[in-house]
């Protein structure tokens, strides 16, 4: 199937981004923990050029613990500063604090020996939609309910928020869309639901979605599916004929509603109900 996407707000989100990067000392990039690879812009290397870097893990809940701590160590290997965070629940939100202080290093030592001392690190959160910008914003902010309000010098109508002294974090994220340089990347995305559903044939992405689990988590589908035990990844088909008739999902005159099967997967899939997934490895 191609999972190919072409949204229409790309060029104006691009702008803003654009101007408000050269506010900023340090981006933290979201990205899901699910598909690290797949929820970033690799556009992201040029635009934010000359700035620090911290990469967040989001939606660790959902993501495969053992893998997320494979890609912190991959990440540090790399001398990137990452953590893996749960922003709806505010998990792990602490320790962005030092985090982004430590991805600054290098620039507060800089200023430092130019003389300028105190002048707190600006930061922004960036990522692609749906990855939880929105949310991380708020959790930061509930937890640093000091907004700065409008600064002299700095575009009229930007918000920031005090997280100490030492660091202000703008309260709009930027926006970059995914990059599907390949096949993969467009359903690794449709698969978390990163996209709108509408633009899928839905059985096919489910069919796909069942592959992957029955090669990867291969006990998982069937713990939740009864139907589907025993079935190998080729018999994919027959695992979706199983999951519509364990959850009843007819049309008129008996016939099988494999939309709505397949729907009632990724559903569960995506939400955490079959278990915790990661569908990208640092290896691979
Ligand atoms: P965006 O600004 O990057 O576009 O993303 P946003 O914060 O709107 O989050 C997109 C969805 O992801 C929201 O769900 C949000 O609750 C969920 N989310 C964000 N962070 C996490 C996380 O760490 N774990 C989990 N499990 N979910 C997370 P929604 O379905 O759109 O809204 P709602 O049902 O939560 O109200």
């Amino acid at each position: 199937m191609n999972y190919q996407w072409y949204p229409g707000h790309m060029t104006k989100a691009r702008r803003m981004m654009e101007e408000n990067i050269k506010l900023i000392d340090l981006m933290i990039e979201l990205v899901d923990a699910r598909i690290p690879v797949s929820s970033r812009n690799p556009d992201i290397h040029t635009l934010g050029q000359n700035k620090s870097r911290l990469i967040v893990l989001n939606k660790c809940d959902l993501a495969d613990e053992k893998i997320t701590k494979e890609w912190l160590a991959f990440y540090e290997s790399q001398n990137v500063t990452a953590v893996e965070v749960n922003a709806k629940q505010k998990k792990g939100v602490g320790q962005i604090q030092s985090a982004v202080q430590k991805a600054c290093q290098e620039k507060i030592e800089r200023d430092r020996k130019r003389g300028i001392i105190g002048r707190p690190v600006r930061a922004m959160v960036v990522g692609i939609p749906n990855v939880g910008k929105s949310t991380l914003i708020n959790a930061i902010a509930g937890r640093n309910t000091a907004q700065t309000g409008n600064k002299p010098g700095v575009t009229k109508g930007k918000q920031w928020i005090r997280l100490n002294k030492s660091i202000e974090l703008l309260d709009t994220p930027g926006i970059l869309w995914p990059k599907m340089e390949d096949q993969i990347t467009g359903l690794h995305l449709a698969m978390i639901g990163s996209m709108n559903d509408e633009i899928f044939q839905i059985e096919e992405l489910a069919l796909d979605t069942i592959k992957f689990l029955k090669k990867e988590y291969p006990t998982l589908l069937a713990a939740r599916f009864p139907s589907c035990e025993g079935l190998g990844e080729a018999e994919a088909l027959k695992c979706l004929e199983g999951i519509a008739k364990d959850r009843g999902c007819l049309k008129k005159g008996e016939e099988l509603n494999l939309e709505k099967a397949s729907n009632i997967l990724l559903d569960e899939f995506r939400n955490g109900k079959l278990g915790r997934f990661t569908l990208e490895r640092p290896n691979d």
